[in-house]
């Protein structure tokens, strides 16, 4: 069965998408055996950086492993690399060294969307056929990947930008990460409808659109009420799990050069992100594929 493609998307920055990107695909390495390849799309490269550490992410930026590469070569009309080799295996801190694969941004990947989009004005193309394209060569290049993985994350950058909307686009599945509170909550209806309509343009079905509380202060009234009217409205879209703001969650996002099991890694926290992948597991049982 070729992966599942999920992204992480929220169109505010930070929600927590990285950090769950990150600990929902160590959820799933460690305690359920799947294979994991997590996609850094944000040129803020947080996931990166988490994931496999900042000697680890030089080496790959040095090797021109990183998208930008990718995607640079295509705005200057050269050929790619394969997407493939971009892909370094088990780059986690975790002992034991899951399987969690990363492809990792670059701050550059900000210039070459710029430049690429700039390169294809200038030959005369409009936005739909440069967001089109874009997203004809991500599809192209996550089809060399589908069949080694059983799940590929895809961490988006905040806002609007043409590789999150190809993100979005891929996915067959969505989650967002909101922090429960009044303005995330008006935003994200707006977001909602229209990663909807997106997707059903796509699919002409019901999508598969999940909403995670994250940071969520259960000594904070507006929290509570907030989060309990986000299950009203969503019911089943929502995630029981509610990620808690806690130091533990931002601990775990610092590399150490030692490796930890995941009880050290995520303290307090453990058990939360494991109920988290198995919440999210069930929810992928349930929810059709592409
Ligand atoms: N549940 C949490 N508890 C405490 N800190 C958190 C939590 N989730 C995220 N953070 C911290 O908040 C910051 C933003 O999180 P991040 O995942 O990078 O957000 P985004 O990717 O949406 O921009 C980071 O410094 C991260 O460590
Ligand atoms: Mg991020």
């Amino acid at each position: 069965m070729p992966a599942r493609l999920v992204s992480i998307i929220n169109m505010k920055g930070g929600v927590g998408k990285s950090t769950t990107s990150v600990s929902l695909a160590e959820a799933l390495a460690v305690h359920h055996r799947r294979r994991v390849l997590l996609i850094d799309l944000d040129p803020q490269t947080n996931a990166s950086i988490m994931l496999a550490g900042p000697d680890k992410w030089n080496e790959l930026r040095e090797a021109e492993r990183t998208l930008d590469f990718y995607f640079e070569a295509y705005a200057l009309q050269e050929k790619p690399k394969p997407f493939k080799s971009l892909v370094e295996p088990r780059v986690s801190d975790l002992k034991g060294k899951p399987d969690v694969s990363l492809c990792a941004a670059a701050p550059e990947f900000r210039m070459v969307e710029r430049d690429m989009i700039e390169s294809f004005v200038k030959r005369g193309f409009h936005i739909d056929a440069i967001q089109k394209w874009i997203c004809e060569r991500f599809a192209h290049g996550l089809r060399s990947v589908v069949n080694e993985m059983d799940f590929i994350l895809i961490d988006c950058p905040p806002g609007i930008s043409l590789f999150a909307e190809a993100a979005l686009i891929a996915a067959d599945t969505i989650i967002v990460p909101t922090i429960p509170d009044y303005v995330s909550r008006l935003g994200l209806i707006t977001f909602r409808r229209r990663a909807l309509r997106l997707i059903n343009e796509r699919r002409g079905e019901a999508s598969n659109l999940f909403v995670l509380t994250t940071k969520y202060d259960e000594t904070m009234s507006l929290h509570r009420s907030e989060a309990g009217l986000l299950k009203e409205n969503l019911g089943e879209a929502m995630f029981d799990v509610r990620i808690p703001q806690h130091v533990d969650i931002a601990k775990a996002a610092e590399w150490s050069e030692t490796q930890r099991t995941f009880e050290q890694k995520y303290g307090a926290m453990a058990p939360v992100v494991k109920k988290l992948g198995e919440e999210f597991l069930a929810k992928m049982e349930l929810a059709p594929a592409l």
